[in-house]
C-alpha cells in the first residue's frame, strides 16, 4: 500500500476505534478524550501497518492539531492557501516520495570539482528552485546546465530566478524519467532512497560511457559507487560517483 494510502486509512482506523470506544461508554465527555483516543488509535493503526516509524508522532499530532486549530477561528481561507502552496511546493511526491531540500553551497563547490577541466554538459535530475545550478553556473562559466524540474512551485521560482540572458543554463519542467539523459558529462540526483534503483536502470541504460552519475546521499541498491566524496559541511553531505561502464548492462 502506498505510504499516503496509509496514511488515510490509519486516520479512520483512528476515528473508528474513538467512535467505538466513545459508543461503548469508555471514554469520558468531551472532545479531547475523543481526539486522544482518536490520536492513538491511528497511530497504532500506523504501526501495524508498518508505516515508516517518522509516521507514528505525525498521526499522534495531526488530529490533536487540527482540533485546536479551530480555536484559532481562522477564515477557511487560509488553510486552502496553505494547502494551494504546499501543494504548488510538494506537488506528487506523495507517489515520487522525493520532497524538496537543496543542496547546500559546500555541495556545489565539491560537485564543481568533479567537472571536468573543459566545457562540460550537466543535467540536475529534481532541480528543486535551481539553485544548486546557479551556484555552479556561476563558479564554471564555461559549462552549460540543464535542470529538470516537476512540481510546478520550485520551478516557478527557478524561471524568475535563473539568469534571463544567455543560455548557460537551461531550465525544464518535466518528469526526470520522460527526459534524455544521454550527451550530459555529468547527472546530478538528490532524490531520496525511492527512486534509485530506476534511476540507475535509466543511467545505465542512456548515459554515455565514461560520464558520472552522481548522487547526492542516496545509494543504488546492490551498486557500490565508484568513488564517495565527502563534502565536510555541518550534515555530513556524501557525494557518490559512478562512471558509466563502456560495456552497458545495468540491471
Ligand atoms: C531533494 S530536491 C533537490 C533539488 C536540487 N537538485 C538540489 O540539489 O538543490 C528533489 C527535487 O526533485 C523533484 N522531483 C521529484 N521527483 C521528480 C520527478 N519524477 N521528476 C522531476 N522532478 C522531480 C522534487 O520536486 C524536488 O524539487
Amino acid at each position: 500500500m502506498p505510504p499516503a494510502l496509509k496514511a488515510l486509512v490509519a486516520q479512520l482506523a483512528g476515528w473508528l476505534a474513538a467512535f467505538l470506544l466513545a459508543r461503548g461508554g469508555l471514554l469520558p465527555g468531551g472532545i479531547w478524550p475523543m481526539v486522544a483516543a482518536q490520536a492513538a488509535g491511528a497511530a497504532g493503526a500506523a504501526l501495524a501497518l508498518r508505516s515508516a516509524r517518522w509516521w507514528l508522532p505525525i498521526h499522534l499530532a495531526f488530529m490533536p492539531l487540527v482540533v485546536a486549530a479551530r480555536a484559532l477561528e481562522l477564515a477557511p481561507a487560509w488553510y486552502l492557501g496553505a494547502f494551494v502552496g504546499l501543494l504548488l511546493i510538494y506537488w506528487t511526491s506523495f507517489r515520487t516520495q522525493v520532497p524538496l531540500y537543496l543542496s547546500n553551497r559546500a555541495t556545489a563547490e565539491a560537485l564543481a570539482r568533479l567537472l571536468p577541466q573543459g566545457p562540460a554538459d550537466v543535467l540536475d535530475v529534481g532541480a528543486g528552485t535551481g539553485s544548486l545550478l546557479r551556484r555552479l553556473a556561476a563558479m564554471r562559466p564555461d559549462c552549460r546546465f540543464e535542470g529538470v524540474e516537476l512540481a510546478p512551485g520550485p520551478w516557478i521560482i527557478g524561471k524568475l530566478l535563473l539568469p534571463r540572458r544567455g543560455r548557460q543554463v537551461a531550465w525544464r519542467r518535466a518528469d526526470l524519467f520522460s527526459v534524455p539523459w544521454a550527451g550530459y558529462d555529468l547527472v546530478y540526483a538528490f532524490l531520496s532512497p525511492v527512486p534509485m534503483a530506476a534511476v540507475w536502470r535509466k543511467a545505465g541504460m542512456e548515459m554515455r560511457p565514461g560520464s558520472l552519475l552522481v548522487s547526492n546521499t542516496f545509494e543504488i541498491p546492490g551498486r557500490s559507487p565508484d568513488f564517495v566524496v565527502e563534502v565536510g559541511d555541518r550534515r555530513g553531505t556524501r557525494l557518490l560517483a559512478w562512471r558509466i561502464p563502456a560495456s552497458r548492462a545495468p540491471n
